[in-house]
């Protein structure tokens, strides 16, 4: 990160998801390699979602999994509960959540990338969430007031913030006492250096910026979570894996 800014940097991962999702809303399949792409091979995308849960989404929506877990297998979700979405890109996890709450529930997807925003609500729209309201803004200053969220979910996304202290201390700002977190990310591990991780893959391709596993869990106590755990689930590159990050708010 030496010779580029934070906001460049904020810049070009707003830029290569604008252009999956105009990849994804003309039909042409998503991405290319330095994307944090729906490659199965890799560990990322729609195949991490079994089938029953593909079928109750748009095609669009699935092709448009950018992801490297599934958060939704993760959180535990109840009927009547608010859910946000850090990055909730074409709106996978949004459709998904929005089913498990119910009517009684709402789920908010943020994202800061317009691209994404349209697609996320086309989608909704054709899977039929009324539930699902998708904000834009970034996930460094979540457009939502204190202790309003049930459970925070997000799919491969805290790895590209420049700012991942802020991210953790408004997941826990805008988190109901109790409130949990179930999240999916890619996670060094502790041996890698941050010049390590940049050898093994891009920024925005969401390898570069990853935390190690110990930089993760510390983050989560420093903003006040109790129940930490980051369980490594597989292997993406040597030494980084997609991992389920869980935490509750004391
Ligand atoms: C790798 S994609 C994952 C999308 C989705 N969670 C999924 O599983 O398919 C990353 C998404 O996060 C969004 N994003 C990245 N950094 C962000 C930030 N700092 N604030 C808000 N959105 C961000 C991008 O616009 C993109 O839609």
């Amino acid at each position: 990160m030496s010779t580029t800014t934070a906001i460049e940097l904020r810049e070009q991962v707003r830029q290569r998801y604008a252009e999956s999702a105009r990849a994804v809303t003309k039909g042409s399949g998503c991405c290319d390699s330095s994307c944090c792409q729906g490659d199965a091979e890799a560990g990322f995308g729609e195949a991490l979602y079994d089938l029953e849960q593909r079928r109750e989404l748009p095609d669009a929506a699935a092709l448009a999994s950018l992801g490297c877990g599934n958060p939704t297998a993760v959180a535990e979700l109840r009927e009547g509960e608010t859910v946000l979405d850090l990055g909730s890109g074409g709106g996978i996890d949004v459709i998904l959540s929005a089913k498990r709450v119910g009517p009684t529930g709402v789920v908010f997807g943020l994202d800061m990338t317009d691209e994404m925003l349209g697609l996320a609500r086309a989608n909704a729209a054709e899977a039929g969430a009324s539930n699902a309201i998708f904000l834009k803004g970034i996930i460094e200053d979540v457009p939502l007031p204190a202790e309003s969220v049930d459970v925070v979910i997000s799919n491969c996304v805290i790895n590209l913030s420049t700012d991942k202290a802020a991210v953790l201390t408004e997941i826990a700002r805008v988190l109901k006492p109790g409130g949990r977190v179930g999240v999916s990310d890619i996670v060094a591990e502790d041996r890698l250096s941050p010049e390590d991780r940049a050898e093994r893959g891009s920024y925005v391709g969401c390898i570069a910026g990853a935390l190690s596993k110990s930089e993760y869990e510390q983050g989560l106590d420093a903003a006040g979570f109790a129940d930490v755990s980051v369980t490594f689930t597989h292997e993406v590159a040597d030494g980084m894996h997609g991992a389920i990050v869980q935490a509750v708010k004391g």
